[in-house]
């Protein structure tokens, strides 16, 4: 009987120890950045600068495993984050799970781009951002027409490939199939492109930001039309220390930290932990423009179409009172969107108009019914369910939707 109880008081003990322990380092986590986060998992990083033609400053990170004594020779991988996220998505799960340490651990070539306005990109050759509002006067177009060609052309001949194997969460669709669609010669450069939970359409998307972005977009589009340009939630705003006090800092608050977020986003059946998800708390939102937030708020409303100006300035621009659906038919790189039925941004219904609108694209819609719109990055079955997915694919040329 004693034995019994010292053996309970033991397990208990040795729980409580792993269990501290997991929590000790999901905080040292959340408050690393990108490099220190690598460091810390084990991993290698190197940090490289790319200027774009009209002067911003991005940070794009190339990650590997000491465990590889040479890179394998195939394309590089480049792993383009979303809307309000950054570079920090392909890590943040940790060493076991993460997207950038699965292809670094099977000895890929990983490199990370951060968009302009992102907390590692924030950075101008001659504007402030802090002081120059103008540095702000952007949103996804601006990231096709230059961050995206000055990032592949980068890697490209920083690696001395032909092409890239590209993945990209949501928003890094649409910025994609906006270069390839204007400058078509980037479809050569692109072995396969990857769609996670990808967005362009989004007549369907039932996350409430977005929806309510969508019933604001006609008043912000004529105050930034009008000079109103700004940050929007940036890295280490004012809430971010209250986010982690109350979901970054112990288990407690897991359930009604998961639950909000599913509402928002999509019920995902816990995928993302509770370690994950404190870690999670210092590394969202990852910081972008006002005038994307509403660019996402116009497609929203309009469809997948140009930047709208409001009705004066469109009738000039385009000659049309709305601006026009984008043509995709120069688009002739193959895509592989990854869909859920259960995410609440990238609905399968509209997965199916943009796959409609390309030529060489292909879905597929993962097994767990419930995956939601930040699973494909964060959840616990990324290892299982998605990365293997893509490195099957850089095997063998083959892909299996699992
Ligand atoms: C990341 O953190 C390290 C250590 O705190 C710091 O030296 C480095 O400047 C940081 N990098 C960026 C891009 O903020
Ligand atoms: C490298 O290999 C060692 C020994 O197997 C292992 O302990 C370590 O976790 C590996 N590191 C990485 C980054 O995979
Ligand atoms: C291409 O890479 C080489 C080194 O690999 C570098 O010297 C050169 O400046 C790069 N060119 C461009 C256009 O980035
Ligand atoms: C297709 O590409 C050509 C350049 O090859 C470009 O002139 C044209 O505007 C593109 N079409 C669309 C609809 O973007
Ligand atoms: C923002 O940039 C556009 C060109 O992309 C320019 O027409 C407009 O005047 C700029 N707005 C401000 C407020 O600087
Ligand atoms: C979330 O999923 C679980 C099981 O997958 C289900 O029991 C629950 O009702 C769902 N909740 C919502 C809000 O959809
Ligand atoms: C799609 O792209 C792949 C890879 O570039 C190519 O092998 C295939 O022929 C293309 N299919 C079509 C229908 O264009
Ligand atoms: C996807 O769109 C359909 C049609 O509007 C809707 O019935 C369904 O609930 C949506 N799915 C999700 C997960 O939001
Ligand atoms: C492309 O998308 C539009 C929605 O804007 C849809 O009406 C159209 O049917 C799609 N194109 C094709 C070829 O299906």
């Amino acid at each position: 009987m004693n034995l019994f109880i010292i053996f309970l008081l033991l397990d208990y003990w040795s729980l409580n120890a792993i269990s501290a322990t997991n929590t000790e380092v999901a905080i040292i986590r959340r408050d690393l950045n990108f490099t220190g986060m690598v460091n810390y998992d084990g991993f290698l990083s190197e940090t490289h600068t790319v200027r774009t033609k009209d002067g911003y400053i991005l940070t794009l990170y190339r990650v590997s495993s000491p465990n590889c004594s040479a890179l394998r020779d195939s394309e590089p991988i480049m792993f383009m984050h979303g809307l309000f996220l950054s570079g920090d998505d392909c890590i943040t799960p940790g060493p076991s799970g993460s997207h950038c340490y699965e292809y670094a651990s099977a000895c890929l070539d990983v490199w990370v781009p951060n968009a302009r306005g992102t907390v590692y990109s924030r950075s101008h050759i001659s504007l402030n951002p802090d002081t120059d509002s103008e540095y702000w006067n952007f949103s996804f177009d601006e990231m096709a027409q230059y961050d995206m060609p000055a990032v592949i052309d980068y890697v490209i001949n920083a690696t001395n490939k032909n092409q890239i194997t590209y993945i990209g969460h949501a928003q890094a669709v649409a910025t994609l199939l906006n270069l390839c669609a204007a400058k078509p010669e980037y479809n050569a450069k692109i072995k396969v492109g990857f769609g996670l939970s990808p967005t362009a359409w989004l007549y369907n998307c039932r996350f409430s930001v977005i929806q309510i972005d969508g019933a604001l977009s006609t008043v912000l589009t004529g105050l930034i039309e009008a000079g109103l340009n700004a940050e929007f939630l940036p890295r280490g705003g004012v809430y971010q220390p209250f986010v982690k006090l109350l979901c970054g800092t112990t288990d407690l608050s897991y359930p009604a930290c998961s639950d909000l977020l599913f509402a928002v986003l999509g019920n995902d059946s816990y995928q993302i932990t509770e370690d994950t998800m404190k870690v999670l708390t210092g590394h969202l939102p990852g910081g972008t423009s006002l005038k994307n937030f509403n660019r996402w708020g116009q497609i929203y409303k309009n469809g997948f179409t140009k930047y709208d100006h409001g009705s004066v300035k469109n009738l000039l621009e385009y000659g049309t009172l709305t601006p026009p659906v984008f043509d995709l038919s120069n688009v002739t790189m193959k895509w592989i969107f990854i869909t859920s039925y259960g995410d609440y941004v990238s609905n399968v219904t509209d997965v199916d108009t943009l796959i409609a609108n390309v030529s060489n694209a292909t879905k597929c819609i993962v097994s767990d019914k419930t995956f939601g719109h930040l699973d494909y990055l964060f959840g616990k079955d990324v290892p299982t369910m998605i990365t293997p997915m893509i490195t099957t694919y850089v095997d063998t040329g083959k892909f299996e939707c699992l």
